[in-house]
């Protein structure tokens, strides 16, 4: 890339050009977030994969959400900035022994969370996002059972939530399982008056000393309708940008991680630059690509999905 080129006014000039939307999840860095289209959380990013006009999708987000709005539009073209942008829940879940572990409950009903594989959405009934994961399992009948995947703590949460007993599939989020619950309890003793946001990505040592747990969506909509005027953040500091602007007096503090570097940052996320969007903006590639039959089969339980959560 020529260094004396203004990417932002490319990256408009292009988007424009080529009838393109930016879709960006809150765990990108702000000048990405910043230039999206629309910032979401998971189901927020599918609803709008699902209803836009635009010819080229740019996904600013990981694989299985740009895979989720290819799914979504066969004859859009979706790309994404870093092709390498995975999610070590959905990589905790290969489709093959996942097939084998639903084959060992064949009277259960898969849900599954959206961050998983299109071959894993294939084998599930239902798909969920944190955001509608409560609501939707309380509309499956009591005596149907349930295998949730992959997420476990998310999992577990439900259960706590709902009462309901379900098998979980054995899968965690290498950002959110490394919250010190230590380091929160300082914090909280340090800032009495804050309160504690989690992902329920979360182990659950760190969800019981939450005050609101939901998805990103939810988490940035609570700080900014909430009087109270301090919160630690349990999820990935990528959202603190917005929640910042939405409300600029407002103090809002990372929880920091057991990870050593002090940072809570997706590493998965955080392959998406500047310089990555222009040039899938500009070139058109890497580009989501599917199998039609598989397309089809992982259509169905998001679809259901989308009905389930209006
Ligand atoms: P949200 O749907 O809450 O944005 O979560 C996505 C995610 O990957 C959390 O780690
Ligand atoms: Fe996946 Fe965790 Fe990154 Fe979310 S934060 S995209 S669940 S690895």
């Amino acid at each position: 890339i020529d260094p004396s080129l203004d990417l932002i006014a490319e990256i408009n000039r292009l988007r424009k050009e080529k009838n393109a939307i930016i879709l960006a999840h809150y765990y990108q860095e702000p000048i990405i977030q910043d230039l999206a289209d629309y910032i979401g959380d998971s189901l927020g990013l599918s609803r709008k994969a699902a209803e836009t006009d635009a010819d080229l999708i740019v996904f600013a987000g990981v694989h299985f959400m740009a895979e989720t709005a290819k799914i979504l539009n066969p004859d859009k073209k979706v790309v994404i900035p870093d092709l390498n942008a995975g999610c070590s829940l959905a990589d905790s879940c290969p489709a093959d022994a996942f097939a084998a572990f639903k084959a060992q409950y064949p009277d259960h009903l898969v849900i599954s969370y959206i961050n998983c594989s299109a071959a894993v959405k294939a084998l599930s009934d239902i798909i969920c996002t944190s955001s509608n994961a409560e609501h939707i399992v309380r509309q499956i009948p009591p005596e149907q059972p349930i295998l949730f995947a992959p997420d476990r703590n998310l999992g577990r949460y439900l259960i706590r939530k709902t009462g309901r007993d379900m098998v979980l599939w054995d899968g965690i989020c290498i950002v959110h399982e490394t919250f010190s619950e230590k380091k929160i309890l300082q914090l909280k003793a340090r800032y009495p008056d804050a309160l504690v946001l989690a992902h329920p990505e979360c182990e659950e040592a760190v969800l019981q000393h939450a005050d609101f747990i939901g998805s990103t969506s939810a988490i940035r909509r609570f700080a900014r309708e909430s009087p109270h005027t301090t919160f630690i953040v349990a999820t990935e500091e990528g959202i603190l940008h917005q929640m910042r602007k939405d409300c600029p007096e407002k103090t809002f503090i990372p929880a920091p991680p057991d990870n050593g570097c002090n940072c809570s940052q997706c590493p998965h996320m955080r392959l998406h630059t500047l310089e990555k969007l222009y040039l899938a903006l500009r070139y058109e590639q890497p580009e989501i690509t599917m199998d039609e039959e598989l397309r089809q089969r992982a259509l169905r339980p998001i679809l259901r999905m989308l009905e389930m959560s209006r």
